[in-house]
């Protein structure tokens, strides 16, 4: 078991912003314009908000005042969010941010009344069953829409392929799937237990793929995923050794140089009640 005390620092969140933009379902953003509130008046709350880049992404594709409240157990990372809050809406109506120093995991509808749209990004893979369905229990209980976005399904694509690549993402989904005071993480689950817990509760979901694909361009990101990847990998299973010497350094050797392709699997599912 291990203490699970995850922070995730501003710099990845920075540095994926722009794969992550790239990366989104668009066909949701015209799901959910066409199902606006009917005074036009958006209240959205984004749970696990990091720096937020879900509102600075979304907010300028949707028409009308919006109120985001942003939701983190980070306190610098929310005090990021309300220093670079997102610009106006579609129509060029006001967007108006609040933060709030929450666990999500603890949330209850009450807390998120009056909510129009609910949304997360790269968040699920982090929480466990039990707290996923508390999640999705509270945002049933508003019956607005709901958009979790991002979330990762443990399928890795390396281009040039290694014989060491199933190893690794294996191992790496295995850390992702690890016990924690909390419980198991779902890690690469996380996709189909989010499904599957909606469509209990009688919601319909959409479900798109959302993958990174990282070239020369985007090789930065690529070289730090990578290393997160890989040392993910060993801490899992310390038995690739030498191994995973090798290959780490064939691996971001290649990355640096911007000769190697990642796709990175995600999944957004949207509710609309
Ligand atoms: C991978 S980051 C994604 C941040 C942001 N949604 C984005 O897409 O850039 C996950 C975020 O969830 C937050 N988080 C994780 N577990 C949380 C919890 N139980 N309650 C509140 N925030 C949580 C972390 O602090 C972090 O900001």
């Amino acid at each position: 078991m291990t203490v699970e005390a995850i922070r995730v620092s501003p710099s990845w969140l920075d540095l994926r912003e722009a794969a992550d933009r790239a990366a989104r379902a668009r066909e949701f953003v015209g799901r959910l314009r066409r199902r606006a509130p009917v005074d036009g008046e958006w209240t959205i709350h984004d749970l696990g908000c990091g720096s937020g880049a879900m509102g600075r992404w979304l907010a300028p594709l949707l028409p009308g005042p919006q109120r985001w409240v942003l939701h983190d157990r980070d306190a610098d990372l929310l005090a990021m969010a309300a220093a670079n809050p997102p610009g106006p809406a579609a129509d060029g109506a006001d967007v108006a941010i609040e933060t709030r120093a929450s666990d999500v995991t603890q949330l209850r509808p009450d807390d998120l009344a009056g909510a129009t749209l609910v949304t997360a990004s790269a968040l699920l893979d982090l929480l466990t069953r039990d707290e996923l369905m508390r999640l999705i229990h509270a945002c049933a209980g508003v019956g607005c829409p709901v958009l979790f976005a991002l979330c990762v399904n443990g399928r890795v694509q390396l281009l040039p392929e290694d014989p060491l690549d199933a190893r690794m993402a294996a191992a790496f989904n295995a850390h992702q799937r690890r016990v924690t005071q909390r419980g198991r993480l779902l890690g690469p689950d996380a996709v189909q237990a989010a499904a599957e817990g909606l469509r209990l509760l009688g919601a319909e979901v959409a479900v798109r793929p959302s993958p990174w694909r990282l070239g020369r361009a985007e090789s930065e990101l690529a070289v730090e995923w990578l290393i997160g990847w890989v040392d993910a990998a060993c801490e899992q299973e310390p038995a690739l050794g030498l191994d995973i010497d090798r290959y780490r350094r064939r691996r971001l050797s290649e990355a640096t140089a911007g000769v190697m392709a990642v796709t990175v699997g995600h999944a957004d599912l949207l509710v609309l009640p």
